[in-house]
């Protein structure tokens, strides 16, 4: 009986001892783990993108559900709140999607990506979006706008479009707009088509309704002044476009990048004055082998670095998908990519490889690791290249 009795004594302190630690604080990145905000709740923030506001980062992301169907949106745009990095404070969703069934963003409809940049001149927060209306796959392809007096929302939704009707490219040349060969004189992925691809094939298709706008980035220069990159034609072609300087707009200035090399998933970071991109294949939610980019000029020329990532997984981005090039604070040239682990059959469940980068030259690098923390920006990255972690990048 005595035994039974101080069993359930020690069953009772332990239990006291739990509660009153609470959540345990997060201390590094384990990528591809769970990440438990700091309710002890997986973080629900997936195509993200992060900014940093008043010595405070905001993740924000699509709010995934369970099981087939939980790619499409049914609550919105989710957001947390850190002073770290490693803790995050649910901050709910900051732009709902709406029961009315005429809205663009209506509940079931597809909101991807979203990105949050901060306008100093109007002190508004600015969020764009890839938004794909109810019911129509991924047929729309169109960029979306909403708007906030906060950071934490609530967010107004301001309109969607395809972006730059009319306007021709900078890096292309304009006579050939003018170009005659037309869709139904080509097959696809035959090397003539490639060509015309190049020439300017799709744009001339879209000119009058805009162009398609799917994975999309937003990125704010040093000189205030704010950038769309969108996969387009068909996810055939990246283009990079000027916003207006309240950031609610397309100036109509934009450029080309890769025309046909078909990159999805692009996230972009500045470096010694350089532009460095880091893309993805197009496989669906299936990954495959990232690819880089620098210039010198945000229009280009980008010149093609290969796959950024090594070792082993290295062929499939260590099983992500780029999403955010995110730059920590305070520290010179230190860049988290920041990467999506899919989990289609069950998308809430999906997980985050955010990984340092390091550089070889221009080149941005990446290795594996299992658990890291923002120490190695102190240390290790300031060599020109650190010993590759075992690759233990296998899906789970
Ligand atoms: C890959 C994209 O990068 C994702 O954002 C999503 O659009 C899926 N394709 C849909 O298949």
């Amino acid at each position: 009986m005595k035994k039974h009795v101080n069993f359930l004594i020690l069953l009772l302190f332990l239990g006291v001892q739990v509660m009153a630690q609470g959540v345990k604080k997060n201390t590094s990145i384990r990528s591809g783990e769970l990440w438990p905000d700091t309710d002890g709740k997986h973080i629900n923030a997936h195509g993200g993108g992060v900014l940093f506001h008043k010595g405070k980062y905001y993740w924000f992301g699509e709010h995934k559900t369970a099981g087939r169907g939980g790619n499409s949106t049914l609550f919105g745009v989710g957001a947390y709140v850190s002073d770290d990095l490693y803790n995050w404070k649910n901050a709910g969703i900051v732009l709902k999607v709406e029961e009315d069934a005429s809205s663009e963003i209506v509940k079931g409809c597809v909101i991807e990506r979203p990105k949050v940049v901060y306008n100093q001149k109007t002190g508004k927060f600015v969020m764009w979006f890839h938004l794909e209306l109810k019911g129509k796959g991924y047929e729309a392809a169109r960029t979306g706008l909403a708007v906030s007096d906060s950071p934490t929302g609530p967010y107004t939704y301001v309109k969607s479009f395809r972006p730059n009707a009319g306007q021709w490219p900078m890096n292309l040349d304009p006579e050939l707009k003018h170009r005659t060969v037309g869709m139904e004189q080509l097959k696809w992925w035959t090397d003539e088509w490639r060509r015309e691809v190049e020439k300017g094939l799709f744009i001339r298709r879209d000119l009058e309704q805009g162009q398609m706008s799917r994975d999309m980035t937003v990125f704010v220069d040093d000189d205030g002044k704010a950038y769309h990159i969108h996969s387009s034609e068909e996810n055939l072609t990246l283009h990079i476009a000027e916003l207006t300087d309240d950031y609610m707009d397309f100036t109509g200035k934009w450029s080309v990048l890769a025309p046909a090399g078909h990159n999805e998933a692009p996230a972009i970071g500045k470096r010694n004055g350089k532009y460095f991109m880091i893309t993805s294949g197009c496989t669906g939610w299936e990954p495959n082998e990232a690819r880089s980019f620098v210039a010198e000029s945000i229009w280009g020329p980008w010149k093609p670095l290969g796959n950024p990532a090594v070792g082993e997984g290295a062929d499939r981005t260590f099983e992500s998908q780029s999403t955010y090039i995110l730059p920590v604070q305070g520290k010179k040239d230190a860049f988290i990519f920041m990467a999506d682990r899919w989990r289609p059959r069950n998308p809430i469940d999906g997980r985050y490889v955010w990984l340092p980068l390091e550089f070889e030259g221009d080149k941005p690098v990446l290795k594996w690791q299992d658990e890291w923390s923002l120490d190695v920006f102190n240390t290790k990255y300031k060599k020109k290249s650190a010993p590759a972690a075992k690759g233990k990048a296998s899906a789970k």
